[in-house]
């Protein structure tokens, strides 16, 4: 293998830039010519694609975002879209590539394997919902964006003895909602992988009223329904002033944490590793923070689970 590619896709996440440059230099320093490709699947298939040297991922590691931009693209999903790409990817002598993004984006590159060309998922995206792996890159740098901001509602919420509901963003999983929640003693976590009922969440609040609490803070993941509505029925429930903040992209933002970026050099290092091994149609991610290598195929056709252990403890330590 002479030629690697590189793209980013889907949501961006803090470190995505980290990766990029770890995939770039590790590609370099094993005398790889390494290619950008530019806003995902979409720039693939309008061959928007341009030479990366060392230099063009310096400066770059502590910046949130992703040099090589980002797109959700509905045309790669259809044949046509596919091998449009493929033709790009023959056209620049570009051999095997590394996507870099959440489960979107590894459809799209389960696809490309399918088509026989060697492609690696590095797993990019706040949400931390890929199964075969710990983290992903970004849960933390979010994780620290959502915890910074209800530490500030949680003061204005005591100065005025208010109820908030805080609607955090995950798609269809918890782990955003869930680590926040405990690393901000909030009263209640409300997140999609566990049915609540309404009435225990207001006995819940009413119990705290009772033993003299004079604010709550009640955690949302956007997957469970609109924080909007469920601020609404709390208020009306019982009686108390409440407050409905939606935290919504600014947990997508800024400068990636020293867990993210340290993640993303060792992920985006070892998808070149795992590139010039040979193997194809793999995911690369982090198990008792060790690499792991999984097929993405098999990834793909799990589900991801919330720690239930720790939504216990969760429950445990807000009563
Ligand atoms: O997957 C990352 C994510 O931020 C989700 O948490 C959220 O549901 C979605 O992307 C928002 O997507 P968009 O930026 O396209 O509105």
């Amino acid at each position: 293998m002479k030629r690697i590619g590189v793209l980013t896709s889907g949501g961006d996440s803090p470190g995505m830039n980290a990766a990029i440059r770890a995939v770039v230099r590790k590609a370099i320093f094993h005398d790889l010519e390494v290619y950008g490709i530019y806003s995902g699947f979409a720039g693939l298939i309008n061959g928007d694609i341009e030479k990366l040297d060392i230099g063009s991922v310096g400066d770059i590691i502590q910046r949130g975002g992703t040099k090589l931009y980002t797109a959700r693209c509905e045309e790669f999903k259809t044949l046509e879209g596919q091998e449009k790409g493929i033709e790009q990817l023959k056209k620049f002598g570009i051999e095997g590539l590394v996507v870099i993004g959440g489960d979107g984006s590894f459809r799209g590159a389960q696809k490309l394997v399918e088509h026989g060309y060697p492609t690696i998922g590095v797993p990019g995206t706040i949400d931390n919902d890929i199964p075969g792996t710990d983290f992903t890159i970004g849960f933390d740098t979010a994780l620290n964006t959502i915890i910074d901001a209800i530490d500030k509602i949680r003061d204005t919420a005591t100065s005025h003895e208010r109820t908030y509901v805080i609607e955090v963003m995950g798609r269809n999983a918890g782990d955003l909602a869930l680590w926040s929640g405990l690393a901000n003693g909030a009263e209640t976590i409300m997140v999609p992988e566990v049915k609540d009922d309404m009435k225990d969440i207001v006995s819940r609040l009413k119990r705290g009223t009772d033993r003299g609490k004079k604010h709550s803070i009640i955690i949302v993941a956007e997957g469970v329904g609109s924080g909007v509505e469920i601020g609404k029925e709390i208020q009306d429930k019982t009686d108390l002033e409440t407050r409905v903040t939606i935290l919504g992209h600014i947990q997508r933002g800024g400068s990636p944490t020293a867990q993210d970026r340290v993640l993303a050099s060792r992920l985006g290092a070892k998808a070149v590793e795992v590139l010039l091994a040979g193997d194809a149609g793999k995911m690369v991610g982090i198990e008792n923070n060790q690499l792991v290598v999984h097929d993405i195929d098999d990834a793909l056709s799990r589900k991801h689970s919330l720690d239930e252990k720790m939504y216990n403890l969760s429950k445990e330590l807000s009563i």
